[in-house]
């Protein structure tokens, strides 16, 4: 019997536990902003090089925290791609924008920099570039468009831990930039995420927020003599224990993504040939993008294709899967949203784009099981075309 591949394994270094452990019993500290979050935030900082990291509880609250801190009024419009998860919208949906998406490049998958100026009005306030599967958007263009119409930029990094473009991290350009440290990152804490806050302005409001409203962290700088509730604000700091789970993982943070780079590499090496016969599309990564091999995905000739290939790696205990459902095609889409423009690639790239097993330590057999299985299905496919 053939061994199950998922397509996901959740990350674990083997030091986790003994973090969580000294978090709980040695440290007696398991609320937020313990030493295992303050370490985390101070490696974000340092290693990236933004004024202000902040964990968060998910990387959909760093993006709900993000939209307050670009403080939008009911009516403003966002700019985004419909090409991403949900919550990169209901973010915005929450603070009562109306989501204005913008079609995608058919090579990276990312906001089309050439099509957002066309959408941009009076109302426009914010630019979202999401950076799929952990690559670059073209973050030049979209921060002159920006600059030129006075509008703020919230970068969806989920999926860009120690991704670069043009040497610079990703999450680091715009005014926010989004971590998700899920269980389906590069780097995991189960939930989790961090904000980015590139504008200095921006860091004690955000503090402030994600402290429920109150001045708690000027407290504890000694600023203030007493906290008090001073503004808008939720509850977005995870647990101590969360982040001595992440801090484990930050600490091995180059030889996961080595790992993950060296599966990524592997596959498109197989897979070039079947790309340079025009039999299938691979990830482009642009030469100012340096990617941290989030994802290894394939575009099929059509959706009737993408689904032969995922049954046929089913069939041998191989997990693929699809993305992506555009969110303007959505009920909550088509409520909150429109699309602006022509739907160029956006649902065709959606209904054709497969992503293959990846994960740090996928050993060097499953990922040959999974090339065996991919090429097994086009050469099948080229012996019943004749
Ligand atoms: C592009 C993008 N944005 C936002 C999120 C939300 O992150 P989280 O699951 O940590 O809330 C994800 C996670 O899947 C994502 O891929």
């Amino acid at each position: 019997m053939s061994k199950t591949i998922n397509f996901n394994v959740p990350p674990y270094v083997g030091t986790e536990m003994d973090y969580v452990r000294e978090a709980a019993e040695a440290n007696r500290k398991i609320c937020g902003d313990g030493p295992f979050t303050k370490r985390c935030s101070a490696w974000l900082e340092e290693c990236f090089g933004t004024p202000k990291a902040l964990l968060t509880t998910s990387g959909t609250t760093a993006l709900e925290m993000a939209s307050i801190l670009c403080e939008l009024e009911p009516g403003d419009e966002v700019i985004l791609p419909s090409f991403t998860f949900s919550t990169t919208a209901t973010a915005f949906v929450l603070a009562g924008a109306k989501l204005v998406f913008v079609d995608i490049r058919p090579d990276t998958m990312n906001l089309d920099e050439k099509k957002i100026e066309d959408a941009i009005t009076e109302r426009t306030r914010v630019i979202v570039p999401v950076h799929y599967a952990g690559v670059g958007c073209e973050m030049d263009a979209i921060l002159d468009i920006a600059r030129r119409h006075n509008l703020k930029v919230v970068e969806d990094a989920a999926q860009g831990v120690m991704s670069t473009y043009k040497g610079r991290p990703l999450g680091t350009m715009g005014d926010f930039g989004c971590y998700s440290f899920h269980e389906t990152k590069n780097y995991s804490m189960g939930e989790g995420g961090a904000i980015m806050v590139n504008d200095p302005a921006c860091v004690e409001r955000a503090e402030i927020i994600r402290e429920k409203g109150t001045n708690r962290a000027r407290f504890f700088r000694g600023q203030v003599d007493k906290y008090t509730w001073v503004d808008y604000g939720s509850s977005y700091l995870p647990s101590d224990m969360n982040a001595a789970y992440l801090w484990a993982q930050l600490q091995e943070a180059d030889a996961i993504n080595n790992d993950r780079l060296a599966t990524w590499n592997a596959y498109y090496q197989a897979f070039e040939p079947l790309a340079q016969v025009g039999r299938v599309q691979l990830p482009y990564v642009p030469e100012e993008c340096e990617h941290n091999a989030h994802m290894f995905y394939l575009v099929c000739d059509s959706l009737a294709q993408r689904t032969a290939l995922i049954d046929f790696m089913k069939a041998r205990d191989i997990y693929p899967a699809f993305h992506y459902i555009p969110l303007h095609s959505s009920p909550a889409g088509q409520r909150f949203g429109r699309f602006h423009g022509k739907d160029e690639w956006t649902t065709s790239i959606s209904e054709r784009l497969v992503r293959l097993p990846l994960y740090y330590g996928l050993t060097a057999e499953d990922r040959q099981a999974v090339i065996d299985a991919v090429l097994a299905f086009y050469a099948q496919e080229d012996e019943a075309r004749g």
